[in-house]
């Protein structure tokens, strides 16, 4: 880990221990500071009020309460507050004529805020400006993740485990775009948690079968884990995929039926043959209701499903497994050894 790591890694713990409370907190500006206030940090949202307007007076609890959340994770984002009555110069020149007016300022440039304006959007809006290494994941924020469309990876720690911080911060760089890493933190008091922590959680939306994690949490199993969770054990294929499974040139193992049901238990039953093989054979589910010509191309019977078939794009022949006997991990097992 370069030095840059290590001061990512150990800003958090700094920060609250030196400056518990400079940092993201609700900070008045006026005309003179705004631009020096909102360039010290990463991300702020702007907010352009009234003093004694009522519409401003019920957007303040929602800021003051996404600040909080936002100091607690120490994040670089910071939520300013500006009185148009007292400062009419900034709001003149940045042509603000209603009340309240919510501006995201990201790398010194201004873009409206769209959001809704309860503290949770406005803190979820900003985290995803910001874009960090590891997610904090409390609250609503778990079921944002899953509905992303990488896989993810989330920690749960004790509120005061600095070091499994520090570890997932110390991976992540590695996983940028690939994996979102996520961290929820339980306060033993508050939240008693049934399993032991730290425990880690897995979200993998392309893959049909269940990912889990049940390794100690170090940097090496994590690490690896992550490594292999960035591919699906048992993809789709599908017009969105068809592509690269194609171009990677290794040999593809369909898994072919006409429900979500029957490719899922298909895909758990031969899960241990896709993890023996995982890298020399890629496995993929197709949708036979929705793709039926394509299994019928690679050779399968498709009144006789499930069925699997395997297509050898180098030597470009296709394989199907016997229909007539129920597909099980042995069947299939000795089928690949037969073949590659
Ligand atoms: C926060 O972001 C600002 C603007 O990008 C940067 O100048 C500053 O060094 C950052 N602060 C920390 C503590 O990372
Ligand atoms: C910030 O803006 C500069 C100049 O416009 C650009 O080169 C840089 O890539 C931007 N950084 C990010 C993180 O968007």
């Amino acid at each position: 880990m370069g030095q840059v790591g290590t001061l990512i890694s150990l800003l958090p713990l700094l920060l609250v221990t030196l400056t518990p409370k400079a940092w993201s907190k609700l900070i008045e500006a006026n005309s003179d500071s705004f631009n020096a206030q909102s360039s010290a940090y990463a991300v702020s949202l702007a907010t352009f009020c009234l003093s004694n307007y009522k519409p401003c007076d019920d957007i303040r609890g929602e800021l003051k309460s996404a600040a909080e959340t936002l100091q607690n994770y120490n994040y670089n984002a910071s939520l300013i507050s500006i009185d148009c009555g007292s400062q009419a110069d900034i709001c003149r020149e940045l042509d603000i004529i209603s009340y309240p007016t919510l501006r995201i300022i990201s790398n010194g440039s201004i873009s409206r805020y769209r959001g809704s304006r309860d503290s949770q959007s406005i803190f979820s809006r900003l985290i995803k400006e910001l874009n960090p290494l590891v997610w904090p994941l409390e609250d609503g924020y778990l079921e944002d993740i899953k509905s992303l469309s990488i896989p993810a990876l989330v920690i749960h720690v004790e509120e005061n485990d600095h070091l499994t911080r520090q570890l997932i911060q110390a991976i992540a760089p590695d996983f940028r775009g690939s994996i979102v890493m996520g961290i929820v933190a339980h306060s033993m008091q508050d939240d008693p948690v049934e399993r032991d922590l730290p425990f880690v959680d897995v979200y993998h939306p392309m893959d049909e079968v269940t990912r889990t994690f049940d390794g100690p949490v170090d940097q090496k199993t994590l690490d690896d884990f992550a490594q292999r969770l960035s591919r699906p054990l048992v993809g789709r294929f599908d017009p969105t995929t068809s592509e690269t499974y194609e171009k990677s040139k290794v040999p593809l193992v369909y898994i072919c039926a006409d429900t979500d049901r029957e490719r899922k238990e298909v895909a758990e039953l031969v899960r241990s043959v896709a993890t023996k093989n995982h890298g020399s054979l890629h496995f993929a589910t197709l949708d036979t209701q929705r793709y039926g010509f394509h299994a019928y191309q690679l050779g399968l019977d498709i009144d006789k499903l499930p069925g699997l078939v395997i297509q050898d794009f180098l030597g470009k022949a296709t394989f199907p497994l016997d229909q007539e006997e129920p597909i099980t991990a042995e069947l299939v097992d000795g089928f690949i050894s037969s073949l590659f």
